[in-house]
This record gives structure tokens, sequence and C-alpha cells, in this order.
């Protein structure tokens, strides 16, 4: 070959490769999406680098691979309302309009919770704690203003994260004292009023509750199946229960796994993953209650090795075997991140490491379905 030739041909084979990565990958390479087409929608969540712009090879993985997506921050209420009558649209905005051009279902996430809501939400200007009516009135405008902004785009909201205790009764949390005012027979008031508020504000969205270690703890997903009844029981709309499942390489058993999609499943509503990733690192604390996470406490220079993405690779398998197994059930699968980079947890979490490339634990989900036909 002349030098002029092989130049030009090694150009090509450069643009070639760098359409490639900046593609989320060789066009050879199968598609979430695509794989999981006939079991249940398969996303991650977005955060806002992603969807402004400011990281366009992520982007390339998410409208790549996935068919949803939650926003990871943007739509809590310290990001999306931070002040009393201030509401911080832009990024918000920028994630349904994401996912709108990319035919991606956006989900909502989340509209009451104890963890990351301002102090402000439940003091009077004075700040003296607000009473029971006070408080149900202020959930009831931003639940109104929040998802009416979304009605008929957003297709479901986590309406309630993360109310109950390991034993399955509901935590203490200032929504639940003050709307219950003390008394533990209205434990379920906050949450009823909450799921009530959200069909009212968007009668077509389906509304959701989710939860942590609904997939290890068999009491505290009683206590989901409890929240799903209370909530029929009361006529209210609830369309589905959130299984976070932030697992480890040791947990959740298969078996753990399937009894609560099984539990959830039985009354009725869909069963969705919607924050799946598996920690890596071997020491620091490992559960998934974000006020005990201490990033630099869970670092673990070993997490790449390749000894540990085997086993990353297992264990995703492993899940992914028990959501095929469980298909009519399931609706969604949901990592929480696009790359290891992003992930809440550092470490090797996800199925994209981060330079974006897939890593064992991407083709060990693809074969997952191969192996099950
Ligand atoms: C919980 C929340 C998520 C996220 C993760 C950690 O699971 O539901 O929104 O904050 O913790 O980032």
């Amino acid at each position: 070959m002349k030098l002029y030739k092989l130049k030009i041909y090694t150009t090509l084979c450069m643009v070639l490769l760098l359409t490639a990565v900046s593609n989320g990958g060789s066009d050879a390479q199968p598609t979430l999406k695509n794989v999981f087409a006939e079991h249940f929608l398969i996303g991650g969540a977005l955060n806002r680098d992603l969807v402004s712009g400011k990281d366009p090879n992520a982007a390339a993985i998410a409208i790549r691979h996935f068919n949803t997506a939650t926003a990871e921050n943007d739509m809590k209420w310290s990001r999306i309302h931070p002040k009393p009558n201030e509401y911080n649209w832009e990024p918000a905005d920028r994630f349904v309009e994401f996912c709108e051009k990319h035919s991606i279902v956006p989900i909502g996430h989340c509209l009451i919770w104890h963890a990351q809501c301002p102090s402000w939400v439940y003091r009077d200007d004075d700040k003296n704690l607000l009473n029971r009516e006070a408080l149900l009135y202020r959930m009831r405008e931003h639940i109104m203003t929040v998802v009416g902004r979304y009605r008929g785009r957003v297709k479901g909201w986590d309406v309630v994260n993360e109310a109950l205790k390991s034993d399955g009764t509901v935590r203490y949390s200032r929504w639940k004292r003050i709307i219950s005012e003390g008394n533990e027979e209205k434990q379920y008031d906050f949450i009823a009023k909450a799921f009530e508020y959200a069909h009212e504000a968007d009668p077509d969205a389906e509304l959701y509750y989710n939860d942590y270690s609904l997939d290890t703890e068999k009491e505290k997903c009683d206590g989901a199946v409890k929240i799903v009844e209370y909530l029929k029981s009361k006529g209210l709309r609830i369309d589905g229960v959130g299984i976070q499942l932030h697992g480890g390489l040791d947990y959740p058993s298969p078996e753990s796994l399937e009894y609560s999609i099984k539990a959830l499943a039985a009354t009725g509503v869909k069963v969705m993953v919607t924050e799946l990733d598996i920690r890596t690192q071997a020491s620091g604390y490992r559960g998934a209650d974000i006020s005990r996470v201490r990033r630099r406490g869970t670092e673990d220079a070993n997490d790449v090795s390749l000894e540990i993405q085997q086993k990353l690779a297992d264990k995703y398998a492993e899940l992914f075997s028990v959501f095929v197994k469980n298909q009519q059930d399931i609706s969604r699968v949901t990592f929480w991140g696009v790359y290891d980079a992003t992930s809440w947890i550092t470490g090797s979490p996800l199925l994209f490491d981060s330079h974006y490339q897939p890593k064992p634990a991407f083709d060990a989900v693809i074969k997952v379905v191969e192996n099950s036909k």
C-alpha cells in the first residue's frame, strides 16, 4: 500500500473507532433495551451533566441502551424547590426534554422523602414547627406544582421514598410526626395524602412507593405490602412498588429477591427495580441507607481488579436471571447511574467502567437472555 493510502486507511480506522466509542459502543455490540425488549423497560439514573450535554459519552450510552430513565437528583425537593416561593425548573426540564428527544420513558423521583428536603419545609416564618394542616397545605402545593408542570409527560412518580424501618413500621420523620400528630395509628396518613395529591395533579400518571432493602429484609418488604394494601383500602391509586436494589457482591440472595418480587406482585401492583447497583468495595458501610454512606470510607483500590469484576459479573447475572424468570411481574429495571465514574458510591458498581467501556458484567447480563432461550 502506498504511503498516502496507508495514511487514509489509518485515519479511517481512527474515525470509526472514535465513532464507536462516542456511540456508547460499537454497532456490533448488543443494546440493553433491545435485548430486554420483551422482558421489561431498562434504564438508568441520569445526572445534570449528561442531560445538559456536558458528558456526551454518558449521553451516548443512555441513548443507545436505555428506554427509561430517572432524574438522579434534580427532581428532589431540595433541588427543584429550594426556597418557599422558588422553583428551579431548568435542570428537571432538561431531563424531561432529553428523554422525550430520545424516546426514553421519564420517571419522576421523588416527591416526599425525609432526606434531601430543606428544613424550611417543616417550619413557619418564625421557625416554629408547622401543624398538620399547614404541612399538608405545603405538601399539596409542592406536589401540585411539580407533578402539574410535567403532567402528561412524566410517566410515573416515586410519590413517597423510604418511609419504612427494617421492622416494616413507618420510620420517624417530620412528615410522619407532624401529619399523624404523634398518633401511631395514623402512621400511614402522610403517605396516603401524598398519593391523593399526586393523583389530583396528574390523573394519568403512575404512582409508586419506593424503598431500599425490600429485597433483603422480609419484614420491611411485608411493610411495603401493608402500605399498598392500606392505600388500596382507602380507594387511592398506587401502580407499583420500587425495589431500589442497592446490592453487594454477596446480597441480595436470589431467594430473598424472589420473595420480595412475589410478595409485592401478589398485591396486584407492578414491581420495579429502581436503583440497581452493586457495591464492589470490601470495606466500609455497605448497605443502602444514604445517610450512612461515606464515600472515602468505602474506597478500595482492589475493586477494579479482574477478580472483583468477575464476581460483579456473576452477581449481575444471578440477579438478572431472577428478573427474567419473574418478568411477568417486573415492568422496569433501572440502574442507579450510567458508568462507574459518576456513581454515588464510587467503586465499580455499574455495567460501564470509568472510561465508558462495557465491563464483563455487561456481557454477563446480555448472556442471561441468551441462556434463558
Ligand atoms: C436513595 C435515593 C436516591 C439516591 C440514592 C443514593 O436510594 O432514593 O435518590 O439518593 O439513595 O444516591
